[in-house]
């Protein structure tokens, strides 16, 4: 059994967050001194503003990685047109939970974020978009951008200024693909959440009402509030070049101790984390599977190798363990960082229905609006489903496989590709065992022909 020390976590973003004695009460929030980064803000340019998010290099936080102050840049400013910004609160990704203890134990946190992004960008309005099933989240911001407009902190006269910007809260109602930007967008203006087809139109031109909005998720609202506090250039010294900042690692599945760990991009590796912090394997077990980030990331095998090259050519071979924790690295490795959501599975687990689980999520979540997800989501479903049932053939293994590559980069949003990715990357590496259930028919029985867990 591997023994690691557990690395040191770096709490930027959850340094208040399950302090004993701290509260969600803006008192409490002022005397760890709240507020005080948009004070400072406020007597600042905009533009020098974002010129520190820039500088920074931090990048967006809700699964995609794209830099933030590149998003903002984009922002069409000469349209004449309101600014919006938006928090995307719409936290869905299985696996992920990291954004909703901002929400819930550090409300005031991700206020103070927005409304500092909101001065830079010179916004009219902001509005967090947030999960329909975070009833008690969406209260608890209420309370709070109540306690801090009597605060004089959102509304109108921001801390004095002649600056004023509202946020009003919108819930969703349960649809997954509400969390996609643009489905989101559309779901803001009263209509279902179908995703759009972009480019040529991001939001950033062309978003909320055609106006130009910057949508971003709510720890990278938190990170804006560190970008500012120290400055772009000191921040961008924590991490790594390309990929600055800290990240909320929430392990969840087979590990002693699952939990969310923050922790620096590139301090340390994905053995540090399961090993270290995680405690390991539960008693008698060994680690099968990792998917790294939030289901839509593809699934790592432990016992495979990744062979490359560093950016400064330094060659490197990698097993899971080694990989260190930064989007670069992780990205080397033919999978991506996505949202942190790290699901461990041991030598206990099933993966057809850790795949069947997956397809049957991912084909109820499918809008319905473009062919191949549509169609190519209910089909992995349904096959999945008979795999697991006892009533497949295996010419369905290389077939799955088939249509999964179908579907990738042929639809409007990224759901497409979330479709593919976990049948694309654990068919190739658990055909063997695929292969072996349907030889021996045998079965979980926990999935119908159809594809639905029973
Ligand atoms: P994307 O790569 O299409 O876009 C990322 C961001 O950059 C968007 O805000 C987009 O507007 C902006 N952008 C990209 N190119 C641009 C350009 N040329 N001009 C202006 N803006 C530009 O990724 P997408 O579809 O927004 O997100 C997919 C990711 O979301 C997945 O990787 C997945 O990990 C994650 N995800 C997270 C969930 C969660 O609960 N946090 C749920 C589901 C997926
Ligand atoms: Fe809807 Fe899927 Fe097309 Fe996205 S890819 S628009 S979820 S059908």
């Amino acid at each position: 059994m591997i023994q690691k020390k557990p690395p040191e976590e770096f709490r930027l973003i959850y340094k208040n967050v399950d302090v004993d004695g701290y509260t969600i009460d803006i008192d409490c929030y002022r005397k760890h001194d709240g507020y005080k980064i948009l004070e400072k803000a406020i007597k600042e340019k905009p533009e020098d503003l974002r010129q520190e998010v820039l500088n920074s290099g931090v990048r967006g936080r809700g699964g995609a990685g794209f830099p933030t102050g590149m998003k903002w840049k984009f922002v069409d400013r000469k349209s004449g047109k309101p600014i919006y910004v938006v928090c995307n609160a719409d936290e869905s990704e299985p696996g992920t939970y990291k954004d909703r203890q901002i929400i819930y134990k550090d409300p005031h946190q991700l206020i103070e974020g927005i409304m500092i992004s909101a001065f830079a960008n010179n916004a009219a309005q902001a509005f967090i978009y947030i999960r329909g099933e975070f009833i008690n989240g969406a209260r608890i911001l209420e309370r709070a951008i109540d306690e801090a407009r009597k605060a004089g902190f959102v509304g109108k006269n921001i801390c004095g200024s002649e600056y004023s910007c509202e946020i009003a809260i919108c819930r969703g109602a349960g649809a997954y693909i509400c969390g996609e930007e643009t489905g989101l967008i559309e779901s803001l203006e009263g209509k279902r959440g179908y995703p759009r087809i972009k480019p040529p139109y991001f939001p950033a031109v062309l978003g909320l009402y055609q106006c130009p909005t910057i949508v971003n998720n709510v720890e990278t609202f938190c990170h804006v509030k560190h970008v500012i506090d120290r400055g772009g250039e000191e921040y961008a010294k924590i991490g790594i070049k390309g990929d600055s900042g800290t990240h909320i690692w929430g392990v969840s599945g087979h590990v002693q101790r699952p939990g969310y760990y923050e922790l620096e991009a590139g301090s340390c590796t994905f053995g540090d984390l399961l090993y270290g912090l995680c405690g390991g394997p539960l008693p008698g077990r060994k680690f099968k599977a990792l998917i790294p980030g939030g289901s839509s990331t593809k699934i790592l095998r432990f016992g495979e190798r990744f062979e490359g090259k560093l950016p400064d050519g330094t060659p490197f071979d990698w097993a899971v363990e080694d990989i260190p924790l930064d989007a670069n690295s992780i990205g080397l490795c033919g999978t991506f960082l996505g949202t942190g959501g790290s699901i461990v599975m041991d030598d206990s687990t099933d993966m057809l229905e850790a795949l069947a689980n997956l397809n049957a999520f991912y084909g109820h979540e499918s809008c319905g609006q473009c062919t191949p997800c549509r169609e190519g989501s209910l089909w992995l479903q349904k096959m999945t489903g008979r795999m697991c049932s006892g009533s497949a053939r295996e010419e369905d293994v290389p077939l799955l496989k088939d249509i999964a590559d179908q579907v990738a980069g042929r639809t409007i949003c990224a759901h497409g590709e979330a479709v593919a990715w976990p049948v694309q990357s654990a068919v190739p590496k658990f055909k063997d065992e695929y292969l072996e259930k349907i030889k021996n028919q045998a079965s979980g029985q926990r999935f119908n022909p159809a594809g639905y867990p029973l």
